[in-house]
């Protein structure tokens, strides 16, 4: 592989210099506290159009515009006060915000769309490079469309070192899971258009009315294909990114609610949610690679192990991956959301 991209470290004169870059309009992937970020300005379409060609993403899939204060967040959207609410309670932070879009905004931003989402992130070297830039930047997940996102510089340079030049290191993320969005276009009607580590009900507790969430799903398996397009469709018309099929290994992953000892066999990588106590998994050699999201069983944990554990099962040489499903807790259920995308053929 012909890797051209350079790793930099988060120093003063890296932020400047790589500020410099996305002024031109350059890329620059960057850390977030979600997951990394492949970065444009977001007022140069130009730019932006580049973070389609990187991604080889579908122009019809729009960008979130990531910004550095409240008062920057309110010059690209209209803003209102439910956004003001959730900004105060969950900014900087994970979460993002569908408000209609203000004219500044270019169209390939927001795929042609009247609306624009919107997120202050919480990462230290996300929000100095804001800062040295002083652009909004718009920012989809640095991996080729439909891949697992990547949640350290090097998953980013594993899978698109090829196609830009500059990542900027800010350790491995927080969080994991890519941002819970919002859609505020109707303030008196919020509903969760992609689930996230602030879920429905945090969101309506701040708001004080009913969050319509993307509702609950019967177990993997369970849902008819039918009923899920139907679902996604109307998920779709609005978020128009959100597909049954994301996140996905180049190897088939099937998602099961329980990994049995039947289920070792070679070729078949396991992905357990809690790393097992005893059994064949951890006793003996395996017939094929092993790993779990989480020691202890502790959600975030998973959160935060997701992706790589995905991405190097990838990679391991087996031929498929075997899941299990997190419990259906609110938690649970935000890591399921992406594993069964991932399990979509
Ligand atoms: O945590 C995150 O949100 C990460 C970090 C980098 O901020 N970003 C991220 O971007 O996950 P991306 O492009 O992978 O997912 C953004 C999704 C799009 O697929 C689309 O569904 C939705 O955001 N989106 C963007 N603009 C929208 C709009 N105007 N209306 C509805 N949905 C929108
Ligand atoms: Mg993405």
């Amino acid at each position: 592989m012909q890797v051209k991209a350079r790793i930099h470290q988060p120093t003063t004169a890296a932020i400047l210099r790589l500020a410099r870059v996305l002024r031109r309009g350059g890329l620059v992937a960057v850390p977030s506290e979600t997951v990394y970020g492949l970065a444009a300005d977001a007022l140069n379409s130009a730019a932006c159009r580049r973070i389609f060609a990187a991604k080889g993403r579908p122009s019809t899939d729009p960008l979130i515009v990531h910004v550095a204060t409240l008062r920057a967040a309110s010059e690209v959207a209209e803003w209102n006060e439910a956004a003001q609410a959730l900004a105060r309670a969950f900014w900087p932070g994970p979460l993002t915000l569908v408000l209609p879009k203000k004219a500044v905004v270019p169209d390939v931003v927001t795929a042609g769309l009247d609306s624009v989402a919107v997120r202050q992130p919480n990462h230290a070297v996300f929000r100095a490079l804001l800062r040295a830039t002083g652009r909004p930047l718009a920012a989809p997940s640095a991996n080729p469309f439909g891949y697992i996102s990547p949640t350290t510089a090097e998953h980013v340079r594993e899978s698109l070192g090829e196609r830009i030049a500059h990542i900027l290191d800010g350790g491995p993320c927080r969080v994991g899971v890519e941002s819970t969005i919002v859609d505020l276009r109707n303030p008196a009607r919020p509903r969760v258009l992609r689930p996230g580590w602030i879920t429905a009900e945090q969101v309506a507790s701040v708001l004080g009315c009913r969050v319509a969430g993307r509702g609950r799903r019967p177990a993997a398996g369970k849902r008819s294909g039918r009923a899920r397009a139907t679902a996604d469709q109307a998920v779709a018309q609005v978020a128009p990114g959100m597909l049954t099929r994301h996140y996905s290994p180049r190897i088939p992953l099937t998602l099961v609610k329980r990994i049995t000892s039947r289920d070792d066999r070679p070729g078949v990588a396991r992905l357990f949610y809690q790393k097992p106590r005893t059994g064949p998994a951890v006793e003996s050699k395996p017939a094929a690679p092993v790993a779990w999201l989480s020691e202890t069983g502790d959600p975030a944990e998973a959160a935060r192990h997701l992706f790589s554990r995905l991405r190097a099962l990838d990679r391991s040489g087996a031929t498929s991956i075997l899941a299990e499903s997190a419990p259906d807790t609110a938690e649970g259920r935000v890591l399921n959301d992406r594993l069964r995308r991932a399990a979509a053929r």
